[in-house]
């Protein structure tokens, strides 16, 4: 689909065959996605810009390069878009960060907003919205909306399971959003919930079930 990376690297496929089974460990499940994170952070980044800085090594004088710009946004979704951060953030220590809390209305699968805070200046930077799961693709939807209502408008969204009916949505509703996924899976059941997925994602990196 247009618009849509799936980094099916074979340390990602591993990783993510992990937090699949079920037998795995709460540990091991929130340590997999924070490893599993930094390897989608090296991929949705490959495009950044750098500019030229000139240096001296031990030995000589020489032009390297850093990353121009204002420092990026990491705006993971809470709660289990936060599983995600400290990987991106072993990437890119001096990112700000967006926490955006939605929940979804277990009768209708909407996403009601229940915190937001977001760098004032967030218009100005480039913005990677982090959510384990694109199952319906409200949330998801719900949280670009307001971030782009507060001006952000470079952003990418980065998860690591999608539906192919979360991806339409999302890319439906936000056609300038890229989005950066380890798997596209089959379907969602009747609660959305990706099938075969990994069950509640928050629940796995949090012990809560
Ligand atoms: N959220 C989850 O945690 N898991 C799913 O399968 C869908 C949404």
């Amino acid at each position: 689909m247009d618009g849509v990376t799936v980094i099916d690297h074979p340390l990602v496929r591993h990783k993510l065959t992990l937090m699949r089974d079920r037998r795995t460990s709460t540990k091991t499940f929130r340590q997999a996605m924070r490893e599993t994170a930094t390897l989608l952070c090296y991929e949705v980044t490959r495009d950044l810009e750098t500019e030229a800085v000139e240096i001296e090594t031990p030995m000589a004088a020489m032009r390297g390069e850093a990353l121009a710009g204002k420092k990026l946004v990491f705006a993971p979704i809470l709660r289990a878009g936060v599983g995600m951060l400290e990987g991106m953030l072993d990437m890119v220590p001096s990112a700000r960060v967006a926490h955006i809390g939605l929940y979804r209305d277990p009768a209708t699968l909407e996403a009601v907003e229940y915190y937001y805070k977001a760098p004032e200046d967030v218009a100005e930077r480039l913005v990677i919205v982090l959510d384990p799961m694109l199952a319906t693709g409200h949330t998801a939807v719900a949280a670009v909306d307001r971030l782009k209502e507060q001006g952000a408008h470079r952003l990418r969204f980065v998860c690591l399971l999608a539906s192919p009916r979360g991806l339409e949505t999302f890319r439906a509703h936000h056609p300038d959003v890229p989005v950066w996924t380890a798997a596209v899976d089959e379907t969602l059941d009747s609660h959305g919930y990706i099938l075969p997925g990994l069950g509640d994602a928050g629940d796995r990196i949090y012990g809560t079930r």
